[in-house]
C-alpha cells in the first residue's frame, strides 16, 4: 500500500491554475487576493513556514473526545497521519468533529449519526483542504464519516481506531462486548455474584480501540475496507499494535496522493462495491446495524440497498469467519489470520473485482498480494462455517417494508415457530414489567417491544436484545423469539427480529399487536406474520392512538421531521440526493 507518484502529485497540485491548500474555498470578502492574503496572515500566526503555506492540505477529520473511550489513542494516530502527509509533501491539518461514544449518549448514538455526518460533510467542504483523512472507529462514527464524505465527494481516505485487545478474568479470555452480555446474563440468572460481576466490569474493556468482536464498529471498518475507502488490511489491526501507527502514516501518504490523482467517494462507492460490502457483511456474520449504515452511505450517492436483494445474496454467500458473537475468536485473531484481505480472497468468486479503491488499485489487484491465511479463523470458501449468509430479511403483514434477523446468532430451533405475543408498549413498560414475577410469560411466547423505532422518542436504541424475563432466566431459559422496531448491538446474540418497518411510532402494523395475538415466524419462508384478521387490524387502527411528544425546537425537531425508516438507512430525508 505504498503511495504513488508523490513528486508528480506535488507538481500538479502546486500549479497556479489549480487553487489548492489555503487558496481553496476562500472566505468571501469581495476581493479574492485580499482573501488569500488575509488567510495566509492568520495561518502564519500558527507558525507555518512559507513552504508549508504553499503545500496542498490534507485535512484530518477526527472524532477524539473525552466521552469516547474507543478513540483515546487518537492523538498518537493523528501524529502518524501527519508524518505520512508531511513526508509526501503536503500539509496536514487536523480538525475535530462531533464524536459519538457509543455508551455515553442518550437516548442513543444513532440519533446523532446524521448530525455528525452533516458536520463532516460541511466542514470538509467549507474548510480549505484538497483531501481528507477520516479518523473514526466507534460504531456510528465511521458511518457518519462515510456518509458525510460521500455527500461532500472530496477525495477521502478512512482510517479506523482498530479493535481493542482482549484481557483475562480467572483464566478466561474477555473482550467487549459479547462477553459483557454473557456475564450480565449469568449475573441476572444468579450464576455469578455481585463481587464477580464487579471484577469482570474492570476487565472487559482494558485497552484503547473499538469492541473486540465482530460488533458494529468492526463490521463497519471491514465494510469500509471492502468498499475500497481504506488502504488494504487496515481494518482489523489492533488499536495498540505498532502496525496501526504505520497504517496511519500510510493513510496520510495515500490521502496526499489523491490530491493529484483524485479518486472521489462517488468513484469508489458504486452499486458493485456496495454489493461487495453486502456479501462481506453476510460472510463475516456482521452486525445487523451495518444494514442500516450501508443503506445510508449508499443512499447518499443514490444507490439503493434492497432487502429482497440482501436475501438473494444471503442464499449464495457462506459465512467464512469464526468470530464472536457468532463464533469463537476475536478481532485481533482475525488480523493475525490475514485480516480483511484473507476474507476477500476466499470470497473472490463472488466479488466484483474491478471496483476501484483509494490506493488506485482495483479490489482484484489487492487480493493478489494475499500470501497466507489461517483457515481456522477465516475458513476456505469450500469449507465455510455455514453455507448461507449471517443475515436474512423477513417480510409479511407485520413487517411490510422488512425486518432483519441475524440467523447466524440465533437458535435454529426457534426458526419455524408460532407463538403468543407478550407485548411491551414502550421501553419504560419493558423496564417496569420484564422482571416481574407476575408477568404472564412462558418460554414459547414471543416478546414484542413497540415504539422503539426510528420515529419514536427513543430514536431506535439498541434495545432489541430484550432480556429474558428474570423468572425464565432463573429457570435456565437462554433464548426466546423477540421482536421489535429497535436495533441490537452487533455484539449481541439470540433469536431477535429487529428493524421492523414501518415502525410502530409511524403507524406500522407493529403498533397493532396485542397481548395474546398469535405471531408466526418462518425463517425458511422469510415470513413474519401477525395472525389477526384484516378486519380486526382495521378496527384496531381506528382505536390506536399514538402519544408521541413532538419536539418543538432544535435538533430534536429536525430529527422528528426528517427521519426515514430503517429500510432507508434512518437517514434524513433532506440529506438524500435529489
Ligand atoms: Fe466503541 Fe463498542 S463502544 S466500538
Amino acid at each position: 500500500m505504498t503511495g504513488k507518484n508523490t513528486k508528480a502529485s506535488r507538481t500538479k497540485a502546486n500549479s497556479p491554475d489549480t487553487p489548492h491548500g489555503f487558496a481553496r474555498g476562500l472566505t468571501n470578502y469581495g476581493d479574492r487576493d485580499f482573501s488569500v492574503y488575509l488567510r495566509r496572515t492568520f495561518a502564519s500566526s500558527m507558525g507555518y513556514s512559507r513552504d508549508m503555506l504553499d503545500r496542498p492540505i490534507v485535512g484530518i477529520a477526527h472524532s477524539a473526545s473525552g466521552f469516547n473511550n474507543c478513540h483515546r489513542h487518537f492523538p498518537e494516530l493523528i501524529e502518524a497521519v501527519k508524518r505520512g502527509v508531511l513526508a509526501a509533501g503536503g500539509l496536514p491539518v487536523e480538525f475535530p468533529t462531533i464524536s459519538l461514544g457509543e455508551t455515553f449518549l442518550a437516548p442513543t448514538s444513532l440519533k446523532f449519526r446524521n448530525l455528525m455526518s452533516m458536520d463532516v460533510e460541511e466542514m470538509t467542504r467549507a474548510q480549505p483542504m484538497d483531501a481528507v483523512v477520516l479518523l473514526g472507529g466507534c460504531d456510528k462514527t465511521v458511518p457518519a464519516q462515510l456518509m458525510g464524505a460521500a455527500s461532500a465527494n472530496i477525495p477521502a481516505v478512512q482510517l479506523v481506531a482498530g479493535p481493542m485487545s482482549t484481557s483475562r478474568h480467572r483464566g478466561e479470555r474477555l473482550g467487549a462486548c459479547t462477553d459483557c452480555r454473557r456475564f450480565w446474563a449469568k449475573f441476572r440468572a444468579a450464576e455469578i455474584d455481585a463481587q464477580e460481576i464487579d471484577a469482570v466490569e474492570r476487565r472487559l474493556a482494558s485497552t484503547a480501540g473499538t469492541c473486540a468482536v465482530m460488533g458494529t464498529a468492526s463490521t463497519m471498518a471491514i465494510l469500509a475496507e471492502t468498499l475500497g475507502m481504506m488502504p488494504a488490511n487496515s481494518a482489523a489491526c489492533p488499536a495498540v499494535d505498532a502496525d496501526r501507527l504505520r497504517m496511519a502514516e500510510e493513510t496520510g501518504r495515500v490521502a496526499f496522493d489523491l490530491v493529484a490523482n483524485p479518486v472521489r467517494p462517488s468513484d469508489i462507492i458504486t452499486a458493485q462495491s456496495v454489493e461487495n460490502a453486502l456479501r462481506v457483511l453476510l460472510a463475516i456474520g456482521g452486525s445487523t446495524n451495518a444494514v442500516i449504515h450501508l443503506t445510508a452511505i449508499a443512499g447518499r450517492l443514490g444507490i439503493r440497498v434492497d432487502l429482497q436483494h440482501l436475501n438473494a445474496l444471503s442464499e449464495t454467500t457462506p459465512v467464512l469467519v469464526d468470530l464472536k458473537p457468532t463464533g469463537r475468536f476475536y478481532m485481533e485473531d482475525l488480523y493475525a489470520a490475514g485480516g480483511v484481505p484473507a476474507i476477500l480472497r476466499e470470497l473472490k468468486p463472488l466479488l466484483h473485482l474491478e471496483c476501484r479503491t483509494v490506493t488506485g488499485e482495483t479490489l482484484g489487484e489487492r487480493l493478489d498480494a494475499v500470501s497466507w491465511i489461517d483457515h481456522e479463523i477465516v475458513h476456505r470458501f469450500s469449507e465455510p462455517v455455514r453455507e448461507t449468509g449471517g443475515l436474512v430479511a423477513l417480510f409479511g403483514n407485520l413487517a411490510p417494508r422488512g425486518a432483519i434477523l441475524k440467523r447466524s446468532a440465533a437458535d435454529p430451533a426457534l426458526f419455524e415457530k408460532e407463538g403468543r405475543a407478550v407485548v411491551f408498549t414502550s421501553l419504560e413498560d419493558l423496564a417496569n414489567r420484564i422482571d416481574s414475577d407476575t408477568l404472564d410469560v412462558t418460554p414459547d411466547d414471543f416478546l414484542v417491544l413497540q415504539n422503539a423505532g426510528p420515529a419514536s422518542e427513543a430514536a431506535m436504541p439498541e434495545a432489541g436484545y430484550l432480556p429474558i424475563p428474570a423468572k425464565l432466566a432463573r429457570a435456565g431459559v437462554k433464548d426466546m423469539v423477540r421482536l421489535s422496531d429497535a436495533r441490537m448491538s452487533g455484539t449481541a446474540y439470540g433469536t431477535i427480529v429487529l428493524h421492523i418497518a414501518p415502525d410502530a411510532a409511524s403507524g406500522g402494523p407493529l403498533a397493532l399487536v396485542r397481548n395474546g395475538d398469535r405471531i408466526r415466524l418462518s425463517v425458511a419462508k422469510r415470513l413474519l406474520e401477525l395472525m389477526v384478521t384484516e378486519a380486526e387490524l382495521t378496527r384496531r387502527r381506528t382505536e390506536n392512538s399514538l402519544r408521541i411528544n413532538q419536539p418543538t425546537r432544535g435538533y430534536a425537531k429536525l430529527y422528528a421531521r426528517e427521519i426515514l425508516q430503517a429500510d432507508e438507512g434512518c437517514d434524513f430525508r433532506f440529506l438524500k440526493p435529489e
